[in-house]
């Protein structure tokens, strides 16, 4: 079982929809038990409160359906999961912040995994959700790849129990 926790800073834009984009990908191969996938905010500023509309209709539009409920991190959170996968610099200061620096080896850029390591940018503030999508989308295919590669062992052991 590999769990992994998508990071921004609201929790009702980007993390969200990283999550329910790994699911689907996940789904599509049959790894679903394999996983255990959620997503979180830096802040608690959005805590409550659901996908925001402008990214839920983004997720549609690409067949992805789904719900969720913005949540801030917390630091049992992050020891809670094996991969922290932040959408932008700030996010990744804020959990290393929160974990105390003790995490560090498995907080990760999304986009580390395509080999740009590049931000995720805003699109609360970009107002750009196709561009969020397609960087997001194209960091879970990545990032699953890598998984598939360099954690063998965790399917192997999952299709045998
Ligand atoms: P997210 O976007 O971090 O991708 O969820 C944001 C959503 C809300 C706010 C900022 C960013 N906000 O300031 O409330």
């Amino acid at each position: 079982m590999i769990s992994v926790a998508f990071v921004c800073l609201g929790n009702i834009c980007r993390s969200p929809m990283a999550e329910l984009i790994f699911k689907k990908l996940v789904e599509e191969r049959g790894l679903n038990p394999s996983f255990k996938i959620t997503s979180f905010g830096t802040s608690d500023w959005e805590e409550g409160n659901p996908i925001y509309p402008p990214a839920k209709r983004t997720l549609e539009r690409h067949n992805i359906p789904g719900e969720h409920i913005a949540k801030q991190i917390s630091k049992r959170d992050i020891l809670n999961n094996d991969y922290i996968l932040v959408m932008d610099t700030n996010n990744l200061f804020a959990v290393l912040s929160i974990s105390g620096d003790s995490c560090s080896e498995k907080i990760f850029k999304l986009r580390a995994f395509t080999g740009d390591n590049s931000d995720i940018a805003d699109p609360w503030y970009t107002l750009n959700f196709e561009k969020a999508y397609s960087d997001i989308e194209e960091g879970c295919i990545k990032f699953l790849e890598y998984l598939l590669k360099e954690r063998k062992e965790a399917f192997d052991y999952d299709k045998r129990h």
